[in-house]
């Protein structure tokens, strides 16, 4: 059916202008923005027109790195693992920045340690992996909130996993750590409240690089548990992170699945 009118022709959907106006020139920081899931919300949000910067431990050393323009995508260094890293990163991005508008967290790490192999869980092990995933996260949005405060619709975005519901995950540490993350988004999402939102994205198994070789076995396992019968993209991840941002203005301490009823 033809339009009514012209001015209603031209009037763009209020979902998409979220979008576009949402990211429009605000400045990102995708800890972990060169990963797999990392690097899709980068991409997407650079499209969109934010300025973005991919945060990790091989990114553009702090003297070097600069604030993106809008559009554009650049790294700088960040070792969640280490709080002197932290504390670096948050100093730079206050004098490059002075603000930030959207915090995704994406950074981590494991290995694979089949669950009931507790003598193979060492102390190395559990401390890297709860550093990686957890603690570096509350680290983080601790050294970044001041940031947050000063930015435009702030909301935090973390990203764990459906091991933290299911119980099962590439070891132990790793679930525990995940299942961290969600309760300290619920923490966040209260005490932020109301200037900050936070959610958590809880995806199943992906194939990235993350937890490097998974035998064939696992994936079948997870293809078979999962009613929806296929692994989510990172793509797919990517979208859910976009919409916690700048489409759910009244979510705040959720943790959306994206994996196809794994979790259920
Ligand atoms: N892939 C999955 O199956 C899956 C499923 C559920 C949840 N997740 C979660 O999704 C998130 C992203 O995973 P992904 O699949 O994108 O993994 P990925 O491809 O391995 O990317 C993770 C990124 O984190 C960065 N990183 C690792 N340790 C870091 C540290 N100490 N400090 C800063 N950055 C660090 C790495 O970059 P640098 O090497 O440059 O530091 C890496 O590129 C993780 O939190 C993971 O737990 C993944």
């Amino acid at each position: 059916m033809a339009p009514s009118n012209t001015s209603e022709a031209a009037e763009t959907p209020r979902l998409i202008a979220a979008l576009q106006n949402g990211f429009q020139n605000a400045v990102i920081v995708v800890a972990g923005g060169m990963g797999g899931i990392g690097k899709a919300v980068c991409d997407q949000a650079a499209q969109l027109g934010a300025c973005v910067i991919a945060a990790s431990r091989s990114g553009a050393e702090l003297d070097k790195a600069e604030l993106p323009s809008r559009g554009q995508i650049a790294t700088a260094k960040l070792d969640v693992t280490e709080p002197a890293s932290i504390r670096a990163f948050a100093d730079w991005l206050k004098t490059e920045a002075g603000c930030l508008d959207i915090l995704v967290n994406s950074a981590g790490l494991t290995r694979s340690v089949p669950l009931g192999e507790l003598a193979h869980l060492d102390d190395a092990l559990i401390d890297l992996v709860t550093a990686a995933n957890h603690t570096g996260v509350l680290r983080l949005v601790r050294d970044l909130y001041p940031l947050l405060r000063a930015g435009h619709a702030p909301v935090i975005v973390n990203i764990s996993s459906v091991a933290a519901r299911t119980g099962i995950g590439s070891n132990i540490a790793y679930v525990g750590a995940k299942a961290a993350v969600d309760a300290i988004s619920v923490s966040l999402a209260k005490a932020l409240a109301p200037s900050i939102r936070v959610v958590s994205i809880a995806p199943s198994a992906l194939e990235t690089d993350f937890a490097k070789g998974r035998p064939q076995d696992f994936f079948d396992k997870t293809l078979r548990a999962t009613p929806l019968k296929r692994l989510a993209s990172v793509d797919e991840v990517a979208d859910a992170v976009l919409c916690a941002a700048r489409l759910l203005p009244m979510t705040t301490g959720a943790v959306i699945t994206v994996d196809g009823g794994r979790s259920l």
